[in-house]
């Protein structure tokens, strides 16, 4: 591609020097060519290893100066890699074997974070042989979300928290499932997959009715978790499923919510969020969480809407396999 300056004429971004172009050539150039080699030294100077179980007490470290709360447990067999900068550990990127995604924990860095984290998951995605790559990053640290992006990362899921707050809320017929709301809540499980099929969302993964039993057999009985059901008369219209969260103390989280498409939009999801709410807080939770997926037009406005702030993004990028010209 063309640099903007060759052609005479300087780009500025808004609001920055007039000296700063955004063409990273004409940059270099205009700054000096000493810092641009005191950069490329820096990056030299990091080195990227595969991870060692001797590393896990440095990694808990550097993971503590950005975690809020007890630090949770880094696995001393962790595959990864670690970045080793002036002699100690500056970052790490752990990817457990049979997971798709790199949860908050398993990944950190220090000093110049944007350039650990692009050497880290260049040594990352060598290896990884999966067709789309998963991180999550806390919203709040903007460095590493812009850095991710810049890797070609998009948000495709969100998690937020809320109080446990009362919800007002119109009486509706809501009750705590029971067995023999199993087969309606299959057909509601598989109209929302359904729904998360459709554009925006897009999702290819379809749930079979056998995976959606499981997932409804496993909601009913799980301990420390409860089953919503919105009925009129004989019908089960709606449904919103609750358990503990899996890493957040304290800390209930809804997991699957539908109601049927003809009657969304007059309350039934809102009355179902309320007893939801209401439970939690009886049941001794102190605060309620939910995951969904940033594209969806219902559930980002509903959530959002009740007071779920985002505060960990899943950000995703998608591999496309080579594409093989046709053999003339
Ligand atoms: C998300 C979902 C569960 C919400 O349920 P719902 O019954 O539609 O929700 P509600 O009716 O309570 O609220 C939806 C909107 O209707 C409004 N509303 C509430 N009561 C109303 C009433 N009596 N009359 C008209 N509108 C009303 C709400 O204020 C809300 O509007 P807002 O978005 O401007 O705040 C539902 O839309 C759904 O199943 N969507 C598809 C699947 C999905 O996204 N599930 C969540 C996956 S994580």
């Amino acid at each position: 591609m063309k640099c903007p300056q060759q052609d005479g004429i300087r780009k500025t971004l808004p609001g920055s020097p007039a000296s700063l172009s955004v063409c990273g050539v004409a940059e270099d150039r205009a700054l000096g060519h000493g810092r641009h080699a005191r950069k490329l030294g820096a990056v030299r100077a990091i080195e990227i290893r595969g991870f060692e179980a001797a590393m896990v007490g440095d990694a808990a470290a550097l993971l503590a100066e950005s975690w809020v709360g007890p630090v949770p447990a880094l696995p001393a067999d962790g595959k990864g890699f670690a970045a080793i900068g002036g002699g100690r550990l500056v970052g790490y990127l752990l990817s457990p074997e049979g997971s798709a995604r790199i949860r908050l924990h398993e990944h950190a860095a220090r000093g110049d974070r944007r350039e650990v984290y692009r050497r880290l998951y260049a040594a990352h995605s060598l290896g990884a042989a999966a067709e789309s790559h998963q991180i999550d990053m806390l919203v709040s640290d903007t460095v590493a979300v812009q850095t991710w992006f810049e890797l070609g990362f998009g948000v495709d899921q969100i998690k937020g928290v809320r109080s446990l707050d009362t919800i007002d809320v119109q009486r509706f017929d809501i009750r705590r499932a029971d067995p023999t709301d199993v087969e309606p809540l299959i057909r509601l499980m598989i109209e929302l997959n359904e729904f998360h099929a459709r554009a925006p969302m897009s999702n290819p993964d379809a749930l079979s009715e056998e995976e959606a039993r499981r997932l409804v057999v496993d909601d009913v009985a799980r301990d420390g978790g409860a089953v919503w059901v919105a009925v009129d008369g004989p019908w089960l219209v709606g449904f919103m499923t609750s358990h503990a969260d899996g890493t957040l103390p304290r800390v209930a989280t809804i997991g699957a919510a539908m109601v049927e498409e003809a009657r969304q939009g007059q309350g039934l999801g809102t009355a179902l969020l309320a007893r939801t709410v209401d439970w939690a807080r009886e049941t001794g939770y102190e605060r309620c969480a939910v995951g969904w997926t940033s594209q969806s037009p219902t559930s980002d406005r509903f959530w959002r809407g009740h007071g779920f702030e985002p505060y960990r993004y899943t950000l995703r990028r998608v591999i496309q396999s080579r594409r093989v010209p046709p053999r003339v």
